[in-house]
């Protein structure tokens, strides 16, 4: 039993994703001792932003005329399939930046899909296996607050985990995250700590179904 867990806050200290994340690493291991885990830091390692493009163009040169640039672009998209394709169970943890999605994200899904292997439209390798997805926001995007609607990122990141990848997807969102940090947020406090709270007990749980889902699969 493997699992994948990718990262994408710029925050190595203090970030909210990381620590969801962590929290469902923790109740899989504490369910199956001694499994591995594969991780990819975005932020630690970034990807090279014209990987994709690199690779992407690629698939319009024939194979015996591809550049150093392009073969060493298209080994870096093999090895986020490989990744991923050597998984059984897979943690996400996306922060949300400027409205919309993470150019981290957004980069190695981009590369992850000039993959043949992981090419739109083809084979659904990872149909029905079980992922979790954590987001974590500044601000509020509840109904009916002057940002609903605002927050880009988790339709996009649900759409391609769920509807492309095909991935058995549950999602957790903690936002007011700026509150304990930001003047004038004082009085959203309350709403942030209750949010962190539903976040972390969603994500214990997730660590434990996620591990259950793959047992049950086997
Ligand atoms: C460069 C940058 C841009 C951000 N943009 C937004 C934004 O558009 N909306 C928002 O609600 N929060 C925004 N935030 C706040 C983050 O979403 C928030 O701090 C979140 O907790 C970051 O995830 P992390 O705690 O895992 O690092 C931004 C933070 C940074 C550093």
């Amino acid at each position: 039993m493997t699992l994948f867990r990718l990262d994408a806050s710029i925050r190595t200290e203090g970030s909210v994703t990381r620590e969801l994340a962590d929290s469902a690493q923790a109740a899989w291991q504490e369910a199956r001792p001694g499994q591995s885990v594969i991780r990819r830091d975005l932020a630690a390692d970034p990807l090279p932003a014209d990987a994709w493009s690199t690779s992407a163009l690629s698939g319009f040169v024939p194979a015996e005329q591809h550049t150093e640039e392009q073969l060493a672009a298209k080994a870096l998209a093999s090895t986020l399939a490989e990744e991923l394709l050597a998984a059984d169970a897979y943690l996400f943890a996306v922060p949300l930046y400027n409205w919309g999605v993470s150019q981290h994200f957004k980069t190695w899904f981009d590369l992850l899909v000039t993959d043949p292997r992981f090419a739109p439209g083809g084979d659904t390798l990872l149909e029905g296996k079980p992922a979790a997805l954590y987001v974590a926001r500044g601000g509020g995007y509840g109904p009916g607050t002057p940002k609903e609607g605002w927050d880009h990122a988790t339709p996009w990141m649900v759409r391609i985990l769920q509807d492309v990848l095909k991935l058995d997807l549950k999602v957790s969102v903690a936002e007011l995250t700026l509150a304990p940090v930001t003047p004038g947020m004082e009085g959203l406090l309350g709403l942030a700590q209750d949010s962190l709270d539903t976040a972390q007990q969603s994500a214990r749980e997730h660590g434990k179904s996620l591990a259950d889902q793959v047992a049950a699969a086997v």
